[in-house]
Parts: C-alpha cells; sequence; structure tokens
C-alpha cells in the first residue's frame, strides 16, 4: 500500500500534526463526524485541512472506477501529440521532462492504494511530471473542490547588490483580509503571544525559513510537482504571488505556496524578519480549506460522492446529430472550462473559433488585486481582458493582455486594433504587452494580434502563427475518414478536412481524407504517426487588417512572469523569434534561465471532445475507442503540435525560450504593473 502522498512541505519534513487550532465547532457536528467523516465540510465555507483528508481518504479503491479511469485516460493519450517526446524531451529540457506515462499507466494498473484519494493523487502527479499544462487529469471529486489558502502569499525581491530573498508579500494582509473576511481571525489567534492579532504586521517581512530550511528547498520541492511548465523557472515562479488583467477586472494570484489545489498540509512554520524590526521570530500558520464556489454542498459520504465524483452530462462526449444537439445553442459547457486558464466563450464561439489553452488543477484566480495596486483609467479600446495605458514618458504604450478569449473573437479583434491605433495616435512609438499568467485562447487572435503589430510580411501573410501537425493513429484515422464521408454535413468536428490547411496555406476541399497518409516517425524509439503538415486556418480575418506595421518590432518588449501559455506561447514566439520583439520575465530566481513562455502546443482540446468525434462518427464500440468515464474527471490534452521556428521540421514545445531580461522586483513595484511597466520602459526598450 502507498502512504498517502504528501503536499510539497512534506517532501521536506514530516507533516506536522500536532498543531492544534482552536476553532469552534459544535458538539453536533463533531458527534455527526465520529459517524461520518464527510458530515459537516460539505456545508461550510471553512475547514481544517485535516478535516477534509479525513473525508477524502476515507474511500477505498472501487476496482472497476480506477480501471475504467486508467483505460480512458490511456486511450486519450492516443490523441494527444505529445506522449512520445515527453517520455524524453530534447534539449534544454532534457531533465525536465521525462515521463514514460504508458508505463507509469501500467504501474498504477497493479499498485495498490491506502484509498481512493491516493490512487488520484498518483495519477495526477504522474500527469503533472510531463510539466505540459494541456496534457492534465483532473478530478471535480477532489481537485480544488476544496482550495488550501494562508494569508502570506510570497514574493521574490531583489536588493540593490543583486541580492536575492524571499518575503513575504508586501499586500499581503491587505489581499488576505478582503479575499478571507471573518477568517482571518483563525490566523490572527494562530499566531504567537507576541504578534496575536498583528497579522497585518507581517506584510513585507523577510521569509529566512520554511518549515526551518531554505526557502529555495520549498520552492523546488513544489515545482517537482506542480506541473504546467516545462521550464524550472517558470514553474519555481508559480510559488510566487502575480497579477492578471481578468475578465472582470484585474486579479491577485497567491501562488501555489498560499494556494493550495488538494487538502495535504497542515500548517507551515516561518522564520521571519519583519520590517524595522531586528528580531528573528518563528510564527506558525495553518492552511484553511474553503470550499469552491462550484463544488455542490453534501451532508454527508454519500451525498459527497453522488454530487461531486460521478460524471455528469457533460463529462463524456455526445453525438452532435442527435435531435437536439444539432443546435449549437444546446451543446454542453466543456467540462474542462473550469480549470481552464483563461475565460471561456460559449459552447458555440467555442466551436467556431479553435483554443489553445492551459488547465490547471486551480481554476483562474479571482481574488482582486488591491485597488492601490491597480492601473487606472485605461484608454479606448480597453474592455474585459484587454486593457490599454500610456506611459507618462508619452511615448511607451502599454497593452495588458490577460488571455487570448475572455470577450468575444469579434469584439477581441476589433478592441485589439482599436487600442493599439490610439496608443500610436497618441505618441506611442514602443509598446510593452504584459502578458502576466496569459493562460492563452483564441489562436485566431493571438495570430490577428502579431499580424496588426508587425504589418503584412513572409511571417504574418498569410500564416502569422506556426504549422501544426496532429496525432494519426489508427483511430483518429477512421474518424477523419468518416468526418469526410457524410458522418458531419454540418462541418462541426475536428477531424473534418474542411476546417483545415495545406502546408502551403491553401485550404483543403471537402470530402478530402487527410489523415489516409501519415507521416510516420520513431521518437525516443517508439513508432509513431502524424498527420501531413497543416498551414494556417486564419486568415483572412474577420477584419481587414491595417496596410502597415503598427510598431516596429524591435521596440516592442513581451512582458510577464513567464506563464505565459498556449496561444500566448504562439504570440510571444512569433514576435520574439521571428521579429526579433525583446522578451523581459520580472522576478525570475537569477540563478535559473528564465523561460518567457512555456506549453506551447498548437490547438488543445479534451477528452469529452474527442469522445464526441468518435461518438459522431459512430466510432464508440471500436476497440481502441475509450469508454465513459464514471467519474466526474477531465483528461486534457494537446490535439495539434506547432512546429519550431529555429529547428522548423521538430515540434517548438521543447525548443528554448530564454528571457532577454529578467527583471529584478523590489518592495516597490512588485505586484504592481504600472511601476514595474515604468521600469521596463526605463531598462529595456
Ligand atoms: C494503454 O494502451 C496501450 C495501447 O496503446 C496498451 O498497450 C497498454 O496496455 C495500455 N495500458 C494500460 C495500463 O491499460
Ligand atoms: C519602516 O521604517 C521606515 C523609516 O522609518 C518607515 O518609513 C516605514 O513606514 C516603516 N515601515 C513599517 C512597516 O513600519
Ligand atoms: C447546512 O447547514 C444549515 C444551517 O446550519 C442547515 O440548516 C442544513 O440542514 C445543513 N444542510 C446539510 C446538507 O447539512
Ligand atoms: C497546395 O498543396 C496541395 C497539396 O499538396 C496541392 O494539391 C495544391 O495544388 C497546392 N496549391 C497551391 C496553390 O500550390
Amino acid at each position: 500500500m502507498v502512504a498517502l502522498a504528501g503536499g510539497f512541505l512534506s517532501l521536506l519534513s514530516p507533516v506536522s500534526s500536532a498543531v492544534q487550532f482552536a476553532h469552534a465547532e459544535t458538539n453536533d457536528a463533531l458527534a455527526a463526524r465520529a459517524s461520518d467523516p464527510c458530515a459537516g465540510i460539505g456545508n461550510q465555507t471553512w475547514s481544517s485541512p485535516a478535516d477534509v483528508r479525513a473525508c477524502f481518504t476515507s474511500f477505498p479503491v472501487d476496482a472497476e472506477e480506477k480501471a475504467r479511469i486508467i483505460e480512458v485516460v490511456n486511450k486519450t493519450l492516443a490523441f494527444h501529440t505529445s506522449v512520445n517526446y515527453e517520455k524524453l524531451a530534447p534539449a534544454p529540457f532534457t531533465l525536465d521532462v521525462h515521463e514514460d506515462l504508458l508505463a507509469d499507466l501500467a504501474r498504477i494498473s497493479s499498485q495498490k492504494y491506502a484509498s481512493d484519494f491516493d490512487l488520484h493523487i498518483d495519477l495526477s502527479r504522474t500527469l503533472k511530471r510531463l510539466n505540459d499544462g494541456h496534457c492534465v487529469y483532473i478530478n471535480y471529486c477532489y481537485d480544488s473542490l476544496f482550495s488550501s489558502y494562508l494569508p502570506t502569499p510570497l514574493v521574490l525581491l531583489t536588493d540593490k547588490f543583486g541580492v536575492q530573498a524571499v518575503y513575504i508579500a508586501p499586500e499581503a494582509f491587505t489581499v488576505a483580509s478582503a479575499e478571507f473576511g471573518d477568517e482571518i481571525k483563525t490566523w490572527q489567534n494562530a499566531l504567537p503571544a507576541s504578534l496575536k492579532g498583528q497579522l497585518s504586521s507581517l506584510s513585507g517581512a523577510q521569509v529566512l525559513a520554511i518549515n526551518g530550511l531554505d526557502p529555495w528547498l520549498a520552492v523546488d520541492a513544489n515545482a517537482k510537482i506542480s506541473g504546467s511548465f516545462q521550464g524550472l523557472a517558470t514553474r519555481e515562479n508559480g510559488f510566487f504571488s502575480s497579477y492578471n488583467a481578468g475578465a472582470s477586472g484585474w486579479t491577485y494570484s497567491l501562488g501555489q505556496f498560499a494556494q493550495q489545489s488538494l487538502p495535504l498540509t497542515d500548517s507551515v512554520k516561518l522564520t521571519i524578519q519583519r520590517v524595522n524590526s531586528t528580531k528573528i521570530e518563528t510564527v506558525t500558520l495553518p492552511y484553511r480549506s474553503r470550499f469552491g464556489t462550484t463544488g455542490l454542498k453534501f451532508a454527508n459520504s454519500a451525498e459527497f460522492r453522488q454530487n461531486n465524483c460521478k460524471a455528469v452530462s457533460s463529462t463524456n462526449g455526445i453525438n452532435y446529430y442527435d435531435g437536439s444537439t444539432t443546435k449549437r445553442s444546446t451543446l454542453p459547457i466543456n467540462p474542462a472550462n473550469k480549470f481552464r486558464q483563461a475565460p471561456m466563450p460559449s459552447p458555440s464561439e467555442e466551436r467556431k473559433h479553435f483554443l489553445n489553452v492551459m488547465l490547471d488543477l486551480q481554476p483562474q484566480t479571482d481574488v482582486a488585486l488591491p485597488p492601490g495596486l491597480t492601473p487606472s483609467d485605461p484608454l479606448p479600446g480597453s474592455s474585459s481582458v484587454v486593457q490599454f495605458h500610456l506611459l507618462s514618458d508619452k511615448k511607451t504604450g502599454v497593452l495588458a493582455l490577460g488571455s487570448f478569449s475572455g470577450d468575444t473573437f469579434e469584439n477581441l479583434l476589433e478592441n485589439l486594433l482599436t487600442g493599439l491605433q490610439n496608443l500610436k495616435k497618441q505618441g506611442a512609438t514602443q509598446l510593452i504587452v504584459d502578458v502576466s499568467n496569459n493562460g492563452g485562447g483564441y489562436i485566431c487572435v493571438a495570430h490577428w494580434l502579431h499580424r496588426i503589430i508587425v504589418g503584412p510580411k513572409d511571417t504574418s501573410d498569410p500564416q502569422a502563427g506556426l504549422d501544426t501537425e496532429t496525432r494519426a493513429g489508427p483511430l483518429a484515422q477512421l474518424i477523419a475518414k468518416a468526418a469526410v464521408s457524410g458522418k458531419d454535413p454540418n462541418g462541426l468536428l475536428l477531424y473534418n478536412s474542411i476546417s483545415w490547411s495545406f502546408a502551403n496555406n491553401t485550404y483543403m476541399p471537402a470530402g478530402y481524407d487527410w489523415l489516409a497518409e501519415p507521416v510516420k516517425k520513431t521518437i525516443n524509439g517508439r513508432q509513431d504517426a502524424f498527420s501531413q503538415r497543416l498551414g494556417q486556418e486564419c486568415q483572412p480575418f474577420e477584419f481587414d487588417p491595417p496596410a502597415e506595421a503598427l510598431f516596429d518590432p524591435k521596440n516592442v518588449a513581451v512582458l510577464g512572469n513567464g506563464r505565459c501559455a498556449s496561444s500566448c506561447s504562439l504570440f510571444s514566439i512569433t514576435m520574439a523569434k521571428e521579429e526579433g520583439a525583446k522578451t523581459v520575465v520580472y522576478g525570475g530566481r537569477n540563478s535559473v534561465s528564465q523561460q518567457y513562455c512555456g506549453t506551447v502546443g498548437g490547438q488543445s482540446t479534451d477528452y469529452s471532445t474527442i469522445d464526441s468525434e468518435i461518438v459522431t462518427t459512430g466510432l464508440k464500440d471500436h476497440p481502441l475507442a475509450p469508454p465513459d468515464f464514471t467519474t466526474n474527471s477531465v483528461q486534457g490534452i494537446t490535439w495539434r503540435l506547432a512546429f519550431g521556428v529555429d529547428k522548423p521540421n521538430e515540434p517548438e514545445e521543447w525548443q528554448n525560450h530564454p528571457a532577454d531580461v529578467n527583471l529584478h522586483l523590489t518592495a516597490d513595484i512588485v505586484n504592481k504593473p504600472l511601476a514595474i511597466w515604468e521600469q521596463v520602459a526605463k531598462q529595456v526598450l
């Protein structure tokens, strides 16, 4: 039996279970829990991670359900472009990506687990080891059903001598007290006697040790299990707090130290030196688990499983031509949406315009960036995730772009153009594009932005993105064949040729069996097969782009915390590698090469979408078709993989994306977009 795998802090030291925190609990609740470990927690906002864990670990593995999950995941992976590449990625990611998924799924199949939750952790972390934010396994039963929080998000700051150290974010208390309300009291009371009630005085403190050890050990223990990005630097950056231009205002990401998707850690001991103090102090703060807004309440174990852990109507695919579902308006919402790292359009929009977007085990943050840190008075063109500003030097325009979705496709195209043209009219000659925590979105919006900035040239017209390939396994070939021979009259399927173009950028004809002659490759010693090279499918755009460049790309800086993925990577890579734009990561560790983006993909999708392709083409009974999930699960995949710029016949995914500049943060500018932009204008442009 495998013991419960702990959170990243347990990789440093055993989970500290001794710490007890007073929280008022009625005798009734205690009595109920004695007979049912899930009683109580499903009907209250806050719980201790230990109580949530007691519920989660109380279910044994159901052998049939386990076999089902593994079979669905395994058969879905046949549609993920990167399985064989990820067995051992080329340099510079050889040390970062070396996961043999097929071998590990076989191991998990035969392994015994103490509970269903332990099985989930192993499966989830196995997929996470790909460090590929497109290929993630999620179970709504556990992942972020409760999120576990600390009121002390961390930042990495650099002093004037270049020395870096970890600090509690200067805005920590402001953010936490606005977001956590009354629960702040629990943390106030957990402080040692000398600090009781003075949580606010911890803001800005230097963190000398986490659980008695160098903070970097905690950062890197987390980077080992956090997944999402190939580059170590980018996974390290995810530990710290940061910001994003969200669809309904600027948001604050607490970072993976202060927000965790599973209730694995009870508390953390911080050795700190507060601002203006010479004393070294130790505080032990409990994680507190908050019931997520999209979970369904439950009174007991049976309701927990029934409400949150069973497949729902959108978990598995549908036949697009079955009665009511032929209408686009009645398509189900994609089950991956909660965990996609960009706001998602309606299902009908989603089918009209292809997406490339990263998944994570935490939903996108809705914590507000405090007013004092939020840029004010956005310029024309600003709406939703698109925000324009002009710096006081009057020559640096800023486009803060929180995602490549989050508004309708047409609004995004229009607002991006309006805003950039306005900046130019106001005298901007250089541009900062801030893509902090931009997890992707519409592929063609990324290409539009590239095209309108640089004007028409051989790198932007007609192909402003990167050519791609999809995997062409035996079942994919059968789906494509069926899709072009009458099973998809309305052109709804991914595998229909009418959506795609040849490598020469002319569209494929209807009825063309485009996967009939796959391109065979040997990858890491395994036979694999892909489609012919695909060209662009975005142009002509819905609107006419301007005939001239809006900015000289050499005067453009693409800025962020490195956590720019999917469509954001397609944009950043083409701007940097094809056009010579500068790339800037802020707040990165000096000793590790900073990547300006990662998790490139080409087009992402998930099991439910592939299952709809299978069901619609009548292939569900094929032996290679995944059966239905019976659990509330999601499996993400990369469906098309982009070819590279420097090595054009190899995937861009594992090619290097080193940032030109690692901009140091200080307490004055950290998490203050405007102050960071001013530094970029001064130091980089
Ligand atoms: C996964 O699928 C492959 C075929 O693609 C098969 O050989 C293997 O046994 C399957 N693994 C598991 C654990 O079911
Ligand atoms: C620390 O000391 C400086 C200089 O006296 C003062 O301006 C600042 O407000 C102090 N900060 C805190 C948090 O006490
Ligand atoms: C949830 O709590 C409320 C208020 O304490 C109570 O009335 C209700 O019965 C509880 N529901 C469940 C499902 O436990
Ligand atoms: C583009 O490529 C396809 C497939 O090779 C070919 O049939 C077609 O004639 C080409 N079109 C042009 C304009 O070259």
